[in-house]
């Protein structure tokens, strides 16, 4: 049995540098990408407070430069297939850097999967200079995610980069 106990009255930085210890703790010497990933959405849905979706969606190579396919994730079912470049995604993806969305409905191509969301932070997954994944998070609170969230996330997608 897994026992993670986040405080959620922590201040962001002491917050994610939790969060990005116990995902380490988690993935350590398990091989499987999809356990992973699994196990990470979870970790990620427990420590970080007003959440909607949380999960990832995996860069899948293919024609047109390829395309995200939706991965491991809790909350409701979402869209399976965002081309590079479409999308808060899609844009992280594409650009490789980290999007914080303050209001999803003013960002361009936003594709709305859980009518709840309001605001948004996607971060790249980077392994041997590529982007590999992403990992999205959605909130039903407008500007939820700031710089201290972008960078607490940057860290568990270091761990996720060998895990997954
Ligand atoms: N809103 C995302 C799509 C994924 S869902 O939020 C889970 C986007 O615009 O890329």
């Amino acid at each position: 049995m897994y026992d993670f106990a986040p405080q959620h009255d922590l201040e962001k930085p002491e917050l994610y540098s939790a969060l990005s210890r116990a995902a380490n703790a988690l993935v350590e010497g398990e091989p499987d990408p999809v356990a992973n990933m699994a196990n990470l959405a979870a970790l990620i849905w427990q420590f970080v407070p007003d959440l909607n979706w949380a999960g990832f969606y995996r860069v899948v190579p293919g024609t047109k430069g390829g395309e995200l396919v939706l991965g491991p994730f809790i909350g409701k079912p979402a869209c399976i297939r965002i081309p590079i470049g479409t999308g808060v995604c899609g844009t992280a993806a594409a650009l490789g850097t980290t999007q914080v969305v303050a209001d999803v409905h003013a960002f361009p191509g936003h594709i709305a999967c859980d009518a709840e969301s309001r605001s948004e932070l996607v971060v790249p997954v980077m392994a041997n200079g590529r982007v590999v994944a992403v990992i999205d998070l959605d909130s039903p609170r407008p500007g939820r995610f700031d710089e201290e969230d972008a960078k607490g996330m940057q860290l568990v997608a270091q761990v996720a980069a060998f895990a997954i």
